[in-house]
């Protein structure tokens, strides 16, 4: 069991024997996994020691030349079967900010689109020697099949309803830094729990840390079995918020049914849409968090989006250090297996 104390010291206590100095001076004890395919295969030691690294990959985003050498010579091609603007983004920068070679394939412009399969595209990546292979795909367990098929790292950037671990980790990230601490803390995750991936690898993440987590969502939209996932599971929002310190709102999940289990768009906002009034019960300090892309009126009212409260931003820049700090844990850890 992780307490307080322990996640305040997290980085002195992981440090191991052969850690190796990061570009920002610290050193961090070796990420022990190949791939990061989900939350499910970290324990809070290998999350720690992410956070901890990303803390350090942070400021480099905000100095005025913003590349590192760490990656030169590598080669990360980002694969991604679905849509996404923000994670691809974020993936691509974050690797040639650290001076790695980037490929983006979309799958609209890929022989994917001319009915090859998964297995024969990661071959034909594989042989070309990427050093990571970034993989977003709509079925759950994909990411986890071309892991066993190339011969690189390979990141799961969310797959089907099933993880999205680098979302739980800038999510993570963002609460620590505006907190000061994870442990001790009420986590609210309010939304389409039952077809979200963001809300499954960010319980499994604040699980693992000890941090109290709630859900709160129309019955419709809470998965079977969610109680084993989380501490507490609300219905009513008013009830869930209560006390929270952080509240993570959800898009509702269209293209994967999240809105024909509501009656209506209208009706939803009006029981499950963050606004002020329903804001208000939780902490007067809590912070308003959303992964994105975020539909205004329908899960959130644009003035608590944009209000003094939200983090959204700071949630979109932590999300370049974690991108960063992955790809390098895990490349750092190929590069010693091969020595
Ligand atoms: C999330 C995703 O794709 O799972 N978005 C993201 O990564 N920025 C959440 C969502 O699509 O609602």
């Amino acid at each position: 069991m992780l307490n307080q104390g322990l996640t305040y010291m997290a980085s002195s206590k992981t440090k191991a024997v052969n850690a190796k100095p990061s570009d920002s001076g610290e050193d961090f004890p070796p990420f022990p996994h190949k791939h990061l395919l989900g939350i499910s295969q970290l324990n809070q030691y290998d999350i720690i020691n992410l956070l901890d690294r990303a803390q350090s990959m942070a400021p480099i985003s905000r100095q005025p030349r913003k590349t590192l050498p760490t990656l030169s010579g590598k080669t990360q091609i980002n694969l991604f079967f679905e849509n996404s603007t923000r994670t691809q983004a974020s993936f691509e920068i974050a690797g040639k900010r650290l001076g790695a070679l980037v490929l983006n394939m979309s799958v609209k412009t890929s022989s994917v689109s001319k009915g090859e399969t998964l297995i024969d595209t990661a071959t034909n990546l594989n042989a070309m020697q990427p050093d990571v292979i970034v993989v977003r795909h709509g079925s759950a367990g994909a990411v986890e099949l071309l892991s066993q098929k190339v011969g690189c790292s390979v990141i799961n950037a969310g797959d089907g309803t099933h993880e999205h671990p680098t979302q739980a980790l800038l999510d993570a990230l963002t609460i620590r830094r505006h907190k000061n601490r994870l442990a001790g803390l009420t986590v609210a995750i309010c939304g389409d729990i039952a077809n979200s991936r963001v809300a499954r690898s960010n319980l499994l993440l604040l699980g693992a840390l000890n941090v109290r987590t709630r859900v709160i969502a129309p019955q419709t939209l809470l998965p079977a079995g969610i109680e084993k996932l989380c501490t507490e599971v609300y219905t009513n929002m008013e009830e869930g918020l209560a006390g929270a310190d952080v509240v993570m709102m959800l898009r509702l999940q269209r293209e994967r049914a999240g809105e024909i289990m509501t009656p209506s768009i209208r009706e939803y906002y009006r029981f499950y849409g963050l606004d002020a009034q329903k804001f208000a019960h939780a902490k007067p300090d809590a912070i308003v968090m959303h992964p994105g892309p975020m539909n205004r009126g329908v899960e959130i009212d644009p003035a608590i989006a944009d209000g003094p409260a939200s983090v959204i931003t700071d949630q979109v820049e932590m999300g370049v250090a974690v991108r960063m700090a992955v790809l390098d844990a895990l490349i750092d850890n190929g590069e010693q297996s091969h020595e």
